[in-house]
């Protein structure tokens, strides 16, 4: 079936569940985020499970609903758990859950993820604004996809990828908090595994600041459909190499637990001044 067919599919479920609610941003809340979002009115829940053709998360840390509610007014959805490449879907599949966000309405979208950080002044804690990205991951989830013009060109720029205006009110926003931030830029991997050394001191080389085994994929998606996006990287451990200590999921988990009454104090900003 071509996407469109099946992104309609799914679209026409949600809105019978959620009569035709036209959220305008998006959230995909990373690992362990999924909870650290504002209280919304008029909530309407649907689990991954009940949409015809979504995926499913499959990752501890990773729920899989889509909320629908508005906060201050602002009609808003948040997809509480994301997909990885490293689960075994086929790239092309990553486009299925941003498509369907954009057949709903959404207009701007924040990317969030869990990264190691090559930064040294972006510590454990600290939140790295993205203004770019490295695809390291050698795959796409536009090839073989981008036939159907209701989502894109299939040839589209990417020099402003990341909303320079987003990115200001955010780094406002985390000032405002006195959450510590700084731009960076990603560099996504496929995982499971984490790096070697030798890869973080290679990707250090190469301009990259954060790394993460997500964002890219779904960015790319938003991009080519003309979505407005912000990337958000919570930093939960230095790279490999760069400390001496052993990484974990772990520890991800936990250090994004932390993070979760600052990432949700950013929220109830961005929701209403994006
Ligand atoms: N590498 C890749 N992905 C990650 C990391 C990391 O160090 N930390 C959290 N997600």
């Amino acid at each position: 079936m071509a996407q469109l067919a099946q992104v309609k599919k799914a679209v026409n479920f949600i809105n019978k569940q959620t009569k035709n609610f036209k959220p305008e941003i998006a959230l995909i809340a990373g690992s362990g985020l999924g909870w650290a979002v504002p209280p919304l009115d008029n909530k309407v829940i649907v689990p991954y499970t009940t949409i015809p053709g979504f995926l499913q998360s499959t990752v501890p840390g990773h729920a899989g609903n889509l909320i629908f509610g508005s906060y201050k007014g602002h009609n808003v959805v948040i997809m509480q758990g994301r997909f990885h490449f490293y689960e075994g879907y086929q790239m092309k599949e990553f486009a299925i859950s941003v498509r369907t966000l954009k057949l709903l309405g959404v207009q701007k979208l924040i990317v969030s993820g869990a990264v190691g950080s090559m930064d040294l002044k972006l510590r454990p804690g600290a939140l790295c604004v993205l203004k770019d990205h490295i695809n390291f991951m050698c795959n796409n989830p536009l090839i073989g996809n981008s036939r159907e013009p209701e989502f894109g060109p299939m040839f589209f720029d990417m020099s402003t990828a990341y909303d320079k205006d987003m990115r200001k009110i955010t780094l406002a926003a985390c000032k405002k908090i006195g959450l510590r931030a700084r731009e960076g830029v990603y560099i996504s991997v496929t995982g499971p595994n984490f790096e070697t050394p030798s890869e973080i001191k290679m990707f250090k080389k190469m301009g990259a600041s954060v790394v993460g085994m997500s964002v890219v994929p779904e960015v790319l998606v938003a991009r080519q459909c003309g979505i407005q996006v912000l990337g958000l990287a919570v930093v939960t451990n230095m790279a490999c190499g760069i400390e001496k200590k052993p990484l974990s999921h772990e520890q991800t988990i936990r250090e994004s637990k932390k993070a979760e009454v600052n990432f949700k104090k950013l929220m109830e900003i961005l929701f209403v001044k994006l």
